[in-house]
């Protein structure tokens, strides 16, 4: 029997990309799982097409920058299915441009989605699990949370946030029988290759990435890290690079970053006329 069977799972951005992957592979493996995500038609979507294929799905709508909301679907599933085995705080959006470029309003939304929808999650459920004396928290971040990725200052931000806060809440659920992971994916494909884009021209920067690794595989990824209780769950060799680099030479990593930065610029913004 796979560890997931039977367990009782709640994601948050799981109608879409990473987090519909990881419910729908979480659901084959036999958990209940919940996903809650802002867009109430794809979510409920996602969920029939899971129960469609004989599997244990629900879905909720749930905007995870209202803390009140967020703790409502933990304690309901808590009260449902007697139990939280696991909680996947994933939903997030990102702004890309150039720092100047921001409103304040692009960094309120990032922080307000990326970062604090993390805390609410936790806030919601690392009480309960240290309650019930055991549970797994994982947070989605990016390689943008390890290395100061350039072009998306906000999400940056953000994504350092959710690291250091889950390495700490780490140390702290340990002897509560709580564990807590990380992940830090680089470049996958999925619909927030989409994102706003601040006087920038979304089909060259495609033109610049890399192959982008299909979201079904990072599903898996992520999942065999957790399995593994793996503190950071890094995904896709680039990604892998990268965080090397940070901690081996963080200054040529920074050259690095700056150099492809001015390359990447002259290809991708859009010039005012
Ligand atoms: N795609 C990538 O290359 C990549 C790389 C690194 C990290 N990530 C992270 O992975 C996570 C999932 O992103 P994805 O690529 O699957 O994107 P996606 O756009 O496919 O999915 C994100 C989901 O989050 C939901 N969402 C957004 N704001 C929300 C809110 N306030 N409340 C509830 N739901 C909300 C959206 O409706 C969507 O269904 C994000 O945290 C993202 O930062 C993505």
């Amino acid at each position: 029997m796979g560890i997931f069977e039977k367990k009782t799972v709640v994601i948050t951005g799981g109608a879409s990309g990473i987090g519909r992957a990881v419910g729908e592979e979480l659901a084959r493996r036999g958990a209940q799982v919940i996903l809650a995500d802002m867009n109430s038609v794809l979510v409920r979507e996602t969920a029939d097409s899971i129960t469609a294929a004989g599997h244990r799905a629900k879905a909720v709508t749930l905007d995870v920058t209202d803390p009140d909301a967020v703790k409502k679907v933990v304690d309901d599933t808590v009260s449902e299915f007697g139990r939280l085995d696991y909680i996947f705080n994933n939903a997030g959006v990102v702004v890309f441009g150039g720092a100047s470029d921001f409103s304040y309003e692009d960094w309120r939304r990032v922080i307000d989605t990326d970062l604090y929808g993390v805390v609410n999650g936790v806030f919601a459920a690392f009480p309960v699990m240290a309650k019930q004396g055991f549970g797994h928290i994982i947070s989605t971040a990016s390689i943008a949370g390890l290395v100061p990725i350039p072009g998306a200052i906000s999400y940056v931000a953000s994504k350092f946030g959710v690291v250091g806060l889950s390495n700490a809440l780490r140390v702290e659920g340990e002897e509560l029988g709580v564990k807590v992971s990380v992940v830090c994916p680089g470049l996958i494909d999925t619909p927030m290759k989409n994102s706003k884009m601040i006087n920038i021209d979304n089909e060259a920067l495609l033109e610049t990435a890399p192959k982008l690794m299909p979201a079904e595989e990072c599903a898996r990824v992520i999942l065999d890290g957790v399995e593994r209780n793996k503190p950071i769950i890094v995904v896709t060799a680039m990604a892998k690079i990268f965080w090397a680099l940070q901690r081996i030479c963080p200054r040529f990593l920074l050259w690095l970053l700056s150099r492809g930065h001015r390359q990447a610029l002259g290809k991708i913004r859009i010039q005012a006329n």
